[in-house]
């Protein structure tokens, strides 16, 4: 059986993290969370006083951190240099920097070279989700999905997972990263051409997760 390669692409809110981990461990597949990958250079940057409003002084560090990414959906782990970053790449700080660290050329050409080569090394096959894999890191996977909900649904489960946040605060800031995600010009948020759509809004996980199954099922 050849590996198969599935691309899950979608804004934040969409439930991207949960499905691709869901669907990777029913299907014995390797998983890759791409946006930690963004995190975890983040933090570097930050950790060592990087100016992320200057994107020439982020370029020319952009190759500096080694990040490694555990893909075991189960337990997924990502390290900086040897450090497990993991709960650090989720503050706010990290959450309000990422944007303008991710729109920056290299930074994307490090980080997109490193997500091929997990997906190369996968044996039986991964899934990779994130913003632009099925349009740029990975234009021949097999599967192709795009997540998509509205955006009091996509606030409303943020705010579920920061325990009593504000909502509205929630959405504007998801709304604003979105927004920047989509409309920088290296590699924006996008929907691949021959991405299947599934709207989020109205299904539990559960059914999303039954859905990517099935269209996995049917590719291999
Ligand atoms: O998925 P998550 O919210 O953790 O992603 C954090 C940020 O990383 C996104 O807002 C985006 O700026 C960046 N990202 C990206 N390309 C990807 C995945 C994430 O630019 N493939």
């Amino acid at each position: 059986v050849p590996a198969v390669i599935v691309a899950i692409d979608g804004p934040s809110g969409t439930g991207k993290s949960s499905t691709s981990k869901a669907v990777a461990a029913q299907l014995g597949l390797s998983y890759l969370d791409t946006g930690a990958q963004y995190r975890a250079i983040t933090w570097w940057m930050v950790s060592n006083g990087i100016d992320i409003g200057d994107p020439t002084a982020v370029a020319a560090v952009a190759g500096k951190p080694e990040i490694v990414s555990g893909t075991d959906p189960s337990a997924p782990t990502i390290t900086v240099d040897g450090t497990d970053v993991s709960g650090p790449i989720r503050s706010q700080e990290v959450t309000s920097k990422v944007s303008a660290v991710s729109a920056v050329p290299e930074v994307r050409t490090r980080i997109t070279e490193l997500q091929r080569s997990y997906a190369a090394a996968a044996e039986t096959g991964i899934v990779v989700e994130g913003r632009d894999i099925g349009t740029t890191v990975l234009p021949d996977a097999d599967l192709k999905i795009f997540l998509t909900a509205s955006p009091e649904a996509r606030a409303a489960r943020r705010s579920g997972e920061l325990k009593g946040a504000d909502v509205q605060a929630t959405r504007e800031a998801l709304i604003k990263r979105d927004a920047a995600d989509s409309g920088r010009k290296a590699s924006p948020l996008a929907k691949a051409d021959d991405a299947v759509e599934v709207d989020t809004t109205d299904l539990t996980l559960q059914q999303v997760i039954e859905c990517v199954v099935t269209l996995v099922e049917e590719k291999r």
